[in-house]
């Protein structure tokens, strides 16, 4: 696992996506507009290349299952020529990003009533939760993606940095997914940028169906890509955390990421891209990450962690600087660490990078050096929103005790400081993320007109920025 060499085919199509463009920019270097010099980007790379034969791909995750994972990672000796975009003048960016924001306008719904807690409006627009938009079938992104520049022109991604600042601060994600590629799309869609890296893991699970149309999206992008081995997800064990390693793996390859989000298909955003850099760079370096010994079930660690370490509860859901995951990737100590949680450990992913993040004398980058208890006041987990019933649930359906989060929350998610929330289902209600992709768009475009400023100030008072490692 993790060959170092260039000879998966995957890792070959990525060469062949780099060189074909580079082709293409040195071709229209100089002329060409960055929207036209991306879609052909997309449309001419051999796509029977970039998309692993199916047949490959199984044998491949049975060889891996076959050798346990040890998750001893060589750096690859792999130089990532990143992609090297010609801007267009911002008078037509300002046009592209008006006519993106109008084009997420939810049809016969007033969105910004909605976030400004109208009963009137919430009401009205409850009769119309599963009726705004029609829903896309998954199998109806093949044909959407057959034409990758008519896809993402159509759907309307943002194919430009946007701003100096967003440029220079390239985010990483990692995305869970098993449902539902509409919902998927539809996140990638509100944090895609070109300088941004995705890495989308799909459950092993997951019906062919699912798995083909996710890949038919991810291969009209040059940062978008599928991870290489599928895993059988099971709650509470060890393999809700294999994805993440996986996905840090893979990503690690591009040098230039320098915040690192888990996220899965149920979750979308609160703050743009712009807002994101904005938080992380006043983070300089701090990780968000949740953290309690006074609420951690004793009983999960059935043996003490080596290396005196202190075990401590947290979550899955992570915002991490480059550097923790090198750490991870790397470090002796991670991965002694890692085998513990892996052994002795039940629900291994809500103790390791907790683990990791709270005892500072391992030296982590950017880990917290205070008490860690996680509370809304003194150091608050910003790294996701959910509802575990502190506030009202509108919709009042709970998934594992978390609120499916309904239009009637809009109120509180216009509200509220964390990055991005949990859990959606558009077969619930298309107006809640309709009316939250209406926000991030126009919210980007009012960003980069300078009509939107963001406060960083209440990021860069936190516990967790101001008392790191
Ligand atoms: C790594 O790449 C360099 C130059 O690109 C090459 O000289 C060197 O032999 C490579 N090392 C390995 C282990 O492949
Ligand atoms: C793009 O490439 C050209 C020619 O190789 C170079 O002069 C220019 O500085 C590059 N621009 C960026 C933003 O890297
Ligand atoms: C920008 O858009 C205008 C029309 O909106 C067009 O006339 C102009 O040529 C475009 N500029 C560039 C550099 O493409
Ligand atoms: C988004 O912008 C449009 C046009 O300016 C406006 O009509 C709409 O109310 C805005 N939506 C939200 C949620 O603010
Ligand atoms: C919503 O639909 C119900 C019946 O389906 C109707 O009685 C009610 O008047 C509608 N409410 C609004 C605000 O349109
Ligand atoms: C969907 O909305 C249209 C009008 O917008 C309405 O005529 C139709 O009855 C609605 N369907 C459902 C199932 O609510
Ligand atoms: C896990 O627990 C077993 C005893 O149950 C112990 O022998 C082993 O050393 C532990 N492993 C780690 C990595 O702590
Ligand atoms: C690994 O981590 C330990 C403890 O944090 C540290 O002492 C050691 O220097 C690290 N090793 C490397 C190679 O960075
Ligand atoms: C900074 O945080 C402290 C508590 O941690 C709070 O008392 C203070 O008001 C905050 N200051 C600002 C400017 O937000």
């Amino acid at each position: 696992m993790g060959d170092p060499k260039c000879t998966r085919p995957r890792c070959l199509a990525t060469l062949i996506v780099v060189a074909v463009t580079s082709v293409f920019l040195c071709y229209y270097f100089l002329k060409v507009d960055l929207v036209s010099v991306m879609s052909e980007k997309v449309t001419n790379f051999d796509r029977s290349k970039y998309l692993i034969p199916k047949d490959a791909y199984d044998e491949r995750v049975s060889i891996a299952v076959n050798t346990a994972p040890k998750f001893t990672y060589v750096a690859p000796n792999y130089t990532y020529v990143a992609p090297n975009y010609t801007y267009v003048a911002p008078e037509n960016l300002t046009e592209t990003l008006k006519r993106i924001a109008s084009m997420h306008k939810v049809p016969s719904v007033n969105c910004h009533a909605l976030f400004k807690d109208s009963q009137r409006d919430i009401e009205y627009a409850r009769n119309k939760t599963k009726n705004i938009t029609s829903p896309i079938s998954d199998l109806a992104y093949l044909s959407l993606t057959a034409d990758c520049r008519a896809f993402v022109t159509s759907r309307g991604y943002i194919l430009s940095p946007l701003t100096k600042e967003e440029e220079d601060f390239p985010l990483a994600f990692s995305i869970l997914t098993f449902k539902d590629v509409e919902m998927v799309e539809r996140l990638l869609k509100a944090i895609y940028r070109p300088q941004n890296y995705y890495c989308i893991h799909v459950d092993k699970k997951s019906p062919d169906s699912f798995y083909q149309s996710v890949a038919s999206i991810a291969k009209c992008f040059p940062n978008v890509f599928i991870a290489s081995r599928r895993i059988d997800v099971q709650w509470g064990w060890f393999s809700v955390l294999e994805p993440e390693l996986e996905c840090m793996k893979e990503l690690w390859r591009y040098p230039k990421w320098k915040y690192f989000f888990t996220l899965t298909g149920q979750e979308f955003p609160l703050k743009t891209n712009f807002e994101l850099v904005k938080i992380l760079t006043v983070y300089d370096g701090a990780n968000d990450i949740e953290g309690t010994i006074k609420r951690a079930n004793k009983e999960r660690f059935r043996t003490a962690p080596p290396l005196g370490i202190t075990p401590i509860k947290g979550s899955v859901h992570i915002t991490v600087n480059r550097d923790f995951v090198g750490y991870i990737l790397f470090n002796k100590t991670a991965e002694a660490l890692l085998e513990w949680a892996k052994n002795n450990v039940s629900i291994p992913d809500e103790t390791y990078f907790a683990t990791l993040n709270h005892n500072p004398q391992l030296g982590v980058r950017g880990a917290y050096k205070g008490v860690p208890e996680t509370d809304e006041d003194g150091k608050p987990f910003l790294t996701r929103f959910k509802n575990w019933g502190s506030y009202k649930c509108s919709g009042g359906q709970y998934v594992r005790s978390i609120c499916i989060l309904t239009l009637g929350d809009l109120p509180l998610l216009g509200k509220v400081k964390h990055y991005f929330a949990n859990k959606f289902y558009l077969s619930e209600d298309r107006v809640v993320i309709g009316c939250l992709e209406e926000k991030i768009f126009n919210d980007t475009r009012d960003e980069y007109l300078g009509v939107k400023t963001f406060d960083t100030s209440y990021y860069a008072n936190l516990s967790f920025v101001k008392n790191k490692v």
